[in-house]
């Protein structure tokens, strides 16, 4: 993958390494009221929503800003001031929304499980018959704080009999793991342009369902986060609302062009699992320690615990890779001393054995004591 690669390898979850073409796509400027940069809009979104698989009631509608600002936009515009939310927490992520929601001045509830555990759709059920002014939930299909991926058809069952509206982050599945509208009856898929999509950060996009943002009028705390604004500008003038990123927007089209090569989803998520399993297993032979069961581990990012011996400590570790020319990621658990290792972008199995190989010269140069697993 990428002869010509330039700069650090990145196992990271966005930025993430983009193929040379998605770079390219960035040298030419564009007039954002161009009728390249129209068409350019319209086919964009028209193939997220074709990745979506969401079909005719939806509508994607795109948001400048990293995946943040689209999430804010989403649950500010979505959800009434009069909606309550039960939001699914058991990550950054997860609380995140929880922290929109007070800055944007909805009431909500959380429903928390440890980092490394998933919710159940029994307890959904119990947490919105037990509470009748829920209007809405919140969940993160894959949390990346530790790479666990959390069971999206099951809470949706729990949502959709209960009568209930879904709003999923889909920010690191987006593109791998496709959540079809007829067993997960959302009512918004949120994601971003940098992650498994392979494109350039700086903007978001949420895939919604045409009437529930048609009836969203009025509802957003904020101008530019205004997601029912911003659709009907787009569906008026074919044009975004305010100075769109052209160039990310030209990126994010050279790397769908490149998806479909690619053979879509299937040929995507086959190539994230194969990262993924010689990453783990790479990992394992030389002592690590995964902190997600296998069969919750998403192939997006990888939680490593760190190891027990004291002369570890990730600044040096991390220090020694970088100079090798491999990006790793600091955990961001509350409760465990972890690192992570993302297996998403344009990387394959011949740079995780690169990684491999200097993990394992770095724990020599560290003096480490591990205990491979046999
Ligand atoms: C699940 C999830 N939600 C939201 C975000 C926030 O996206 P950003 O950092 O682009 O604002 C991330 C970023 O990694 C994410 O993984």
């Amino acid at each position: 993958m990428q002869e010509d690669h330039e700069g650090p390898w990145l196992f990271t979850p966005g930025p993430i390494n983009t193929a040379r073409r998605t770079k390219e796509a960035m040298l030419r400027d564009m007039g954002s009221r161009d009728a390249d940069f129209i068409a350019m809009t319209g086919r964009v979104c028209e193939r997220l929503l074709a990745v979506s698989g969401a079909g005719e009631d939806y509508v994607c509608v795109p948001v400048q800003g990293s995946g943040t600002f689209a999430v804010e936009a989403a649950f500010g515009t979505l959800v009434p001031k009069s909606g309550k939310v039960l939001v699914l927490v058991n990550g950054v992520y997860g609380r995140r929304i929880a922290r929109i929601l007070a800055v944007a001045g909805r009431q909500f509830t959380v429903l928390e499980t440890a980092e490394t555990a998933a919710p159940a759709g029994a307890d959904v059920a119990r947490a919105l018959s037990a509470d009748p002014a829920i209007t809405h939930v919140a969940l993160v299909h894959c949390e990346t704080t530790s790479g666990i991926l959390n069971p999206a058809e099951e809470i949706a069952a729990a949502v959709a009999k209960s009568g209930r509206r879904l709003i999923v982050d889909a920010m690191s599945t987006f593109g791998i793991l496709p959540l079809p509208a007829k067993s997960v009856a959302y009512d918004a898929l949120i994601a971003s342009s940098n992650k498994c999509l392979e494109g350039v950060p700086g903007m978001g996009f949420a895939i919604v369902k045409r009437d529930v943002l048609a009836a969203a009028s009025g509802h957003a705390h904020s101008l530019a986060l205004d997601l029912f604004d911003q659709w009907q500008f787009l569906e008026r003038t074919a044009q975004w609302r305010f100075t769109p990123p052209t160039h990310v927007m030209a990126a994010l089209d050279a790397a769908l062009e490149a998806y479909m090569a690619e053979g879509g989803s299937a040929a995507r998520l086959a190539r994230y699992k194969r990262n993924c399993e010689v990453l783990v297993s790479g990992m394992r032979r030389l002592g690590f320690r995964t902190l997600i069961p296998d069969r919750q581990q998403a192939p997006v990012i990888v939680t490593f615990e760190s190891p027990a011996d004291p002369r570890f400590r990730f600044e040096t570790f991390y220090g020694h890779l970088r100079r090798r020319g491999f990006v790793i990621y600091p955990g961001k658990l509350t409760t465990a001393e972890t690192f992570r290792v993302g297996c998403i972008g344009a990387i394959g199995t011949e740079q995780i054995e690169g990684l491999l190989a200097a993990v394992r010269e770095v724990i020599a140069e560290m003096a480490l004591t591990l205990a491979p697993a046999v």
